[in-house]
């Protein structure tokens, strides 16, 4: 039995989630891959564990100070490394550090935080293929939905030609309930802030930004783009007011925060964020709450659909998981 030592960096609710079910599944992957599955080492800014022989849930209370940094990560013996940081697509950090220093040293790494991979997604491309390391990033391109995995797997061969994704679950849940209580983006944020079905500061998901980040990797990542933000155009829902509303839904219209891709006869790909608005016969337009969908058109296997979610931070941790089977299955088999 091959024995594969896990690291966990940044470890908030996703990083401690996906901790918790990689334990859980320990007996899973003996039976399945022969693997004897370790978790060597967390942390989180300030503070970390590390034990070689494999830690333990009760033991994710008592963090040790100072054991934290990529230099940690990297001294734990980690066969593979899981990114759970804070996301900053402008500076990359603090993920970037991580992802650089183990792709260096050919470890496989699946990348949950979005930052680094917006911000240096061609550099990251690049360690990897000369290190012989896996990058895996379904927790960052949308989690529970699939999308570069329905790219990378279900439609390989295929020419894609467009890509349309309600891919952010707040600003669907906004427009959901600007629909059916006929208010305009004001009002709606206020009552979800007040029924906590929105954090306090939700920019970064109402102007588009996260929708912008994942579309952006899908188009690098899955696509072969080499995109940067600033060639996307990205419009957020602070604009939609009650009475565009009104206009949409008099004409059995429904908005939704879509993030596309254009992708055309000379390999060019466009990619913008912006409200679309679906007739109700749509199924893009039967996506509510905090639901997200995806939908792929390629040359030969027409529409491709793809709608979920999950409980956060469970979804998340398990689409990292299933990241981390994909790698098991490539290295162990
Ligand atoms: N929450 C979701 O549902 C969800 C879904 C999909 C993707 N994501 C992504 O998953 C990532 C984590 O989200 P979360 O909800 O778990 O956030 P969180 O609860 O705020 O946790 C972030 C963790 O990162 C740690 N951290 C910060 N700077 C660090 C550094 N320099 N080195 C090591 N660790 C560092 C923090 O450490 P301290 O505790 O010491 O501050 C904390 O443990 C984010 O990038 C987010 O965008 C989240």
């Amino acid at each position: 039995m091959r024995v594969i030592r896990v690291a966990i960096a940044g470890f908030g609710g996703v990083g401690r989630a996906t901790a918790n079910l990689l334990l859980a599944r320990r007996e899973h992957y003996r039976s399945v891959y022969d693997a004897d599955v370790r978790l060597v080492a967390v942390c989180g800014s300030r503070a970390g564990l590390s034990d070689a022989n494999g830690l333990e849930a009760d033991q994710f209370d008592a963090l040790e100070p100072g054991l934290s940094g990529p230099d940690f990560i990297g001294t734990s013996g980690a066969d593979i490394l899981i990114e759970a940081g804070p996301s900053d697509f402008r500076t990359g950090g603090p993920g970037l550090a991580y992802i650089h220093s183990a792709l260096s040293s050919g470890r496989d790494t699946i990348v949950i935080s979005k930052g680094a991979l917006v911000h240096s997604g061609r550099e990251l491309r690049d360690l990897a293929k000369a290190s012989g390391a896996i990058l895996k990033l379904s927790g960052a391109s949308a989690a529970a939905l699939p999308t570069i995995d329905l790219v990378e797997h279900s439609l390989t061969g295929c020419r894609v030609l467009s890509v349309e994704g309600i891919l952010n679950a707040t600003t669907n849940f906004l427009l959901d309930a600007m629909v059916s209580k006929g208010v305009g983006f004001d009002a709606a944020l206020k009552e979800a802030q007040k029924g906590g079905f929105a954090e306090a500061d939700t920019r970064n998901d109402t102007e588009g930004w996260d929708t912008a980040c994942k579309l952006l990797l899908l188009a690098n990542f899955g696509l072969g783009a080499e995109l940067a933000m600033d060639d996307l155009v990205v419009e957020g829902i602070h604009g939609v007011t009650a009475d565009r509303i009104d206009a949409w839904r008099a004409e059995g219209l429904v908005p939704k925060l879509v993030g596309s891709l254009e992708c055309t006869d000379d390999g060019t790909i466009s990619a913008r964020v912006g409200v679309r608005a679906y007739p109700n016969s749509d199924p893009l337009a039967q996506v509510s709450g905090k639901n997200k969908a995806i939908r792929i058109t390629t040359d030969a296997m027409g529409e491709t659909i793809a709608i979920g979610c999950g409980e956060e931070p469970l979804a998340t941790a398990a689409a990292a998981l299933k990241d981390f089977e994909h790698i098991l299955k490539a290295r162990v088999a």
